[in-house]
C-alpha cells in the first residue's frame, strides 16, 4: 500500500487552508486539493508491502513527538511542478526534530522513504499558473498534536487519503 507520514490539520486549520486555496485558485486556476486531503508530508514511503506495515508502525513508535506550533504565513508557487502551496517561513526545532527522528527511525529499520529534504508545505493547487504576485493572506496558526501514518487510495479519479494510525504528542 502507498504510505506517507504527515501532519494532519484539525477542522479549523483545514477551513483556513481551504480559504487560502480558494483565494489562490482565483489567481492561478488549477486543481484544488480536496479539503479532507490537505496535509504536510513528513516522509513519503511510497509502496509498502502489507507484511512491512507493522515494522513501519514500530519505527514510528520510537519517535516521541512534542507539542509544537506551525505558522503558515507564506503562500508560494513552484514552477517546475506547477504547484501552489501554503508554507512556513520559520520551522520550529520541534518540527525539525520530529522529521529527523522519524526519518532516522525508518532508516534504522531499513524502511525506504524519499530522502528529498523536508520542505514544510501544504499543496493547495496542482496544474496552477504562476501568479503575477502572491496575495497577502492571513497567517494560519496550527497547533500540532502529533503525526499520522496515511494511506493513499487511488480509485478511478484523484487520490483519497486515509489515516491508518496516529501518534499523539
Ligand atoms: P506534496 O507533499 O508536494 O503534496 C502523497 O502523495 C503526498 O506525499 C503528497 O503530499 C506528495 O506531495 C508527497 N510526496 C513527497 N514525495 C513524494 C514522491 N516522491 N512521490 C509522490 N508523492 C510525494
Amino acid at each position: 500500500m502507498r504510505l506517507f507520514f504527515a501532519l494532519w490539520p484539525d477542522d479549523a486549520v483545514r477551513a483556513e487552508l481551504a480559504r487560502w486555496s480558494r483565494e489562490l485558485h482565483a489567481l492561478c486556476g488549477g486543481r484544488t486539493t480536496l479539503p479532507e486531503n490537505l496535509h504536510v508530508t513528513l516522509a513519503f514511503l511510497g509502496g509498502v508491502e502489507d507484511a512491512r506495515v507493522a515494522d513501519v508502525e514500530r519505527a514510528a513508535g520510537e519517535v516521541a513527538p512534542r507539542a509544537a506550533s506551525l505558522v503558515l504565513d507564506q503562500p508560494g508557487y513552484w514552477k517546475h511542478n506547477r504547484i501552489a502551496w501554503a508554507g512556513a517561513s520559520v520551522v520550529s526545532a520541534e518540527i525539525e526534530g520530529l522529521v529527523s527522528g522519524l526519518r532516522g527511525a525508518l532508516a534504522r529499520s531499513r524502511i525506504h522513504f524519499d530522502a528529498k529534504p523536508f520542505v514544510s508545505h501544504v499543496t493547495l493547487l496542482r496544474d496552477a499558473r504562476e501568479p503575477k504576485a502572491m496575495p497577502a493572506l492571513t497567517p494560519i496558526e496550527w497547533r500540532l498534536d502529533g503525526f499520522a501514518l496515511v494511506r493513499s487510495v487511488s480509485p478511478q479519479q484523484g487520490s483519497r487519503y486515509e489515516i491508518l494510525r496516529s501518534w499523539p504528542a
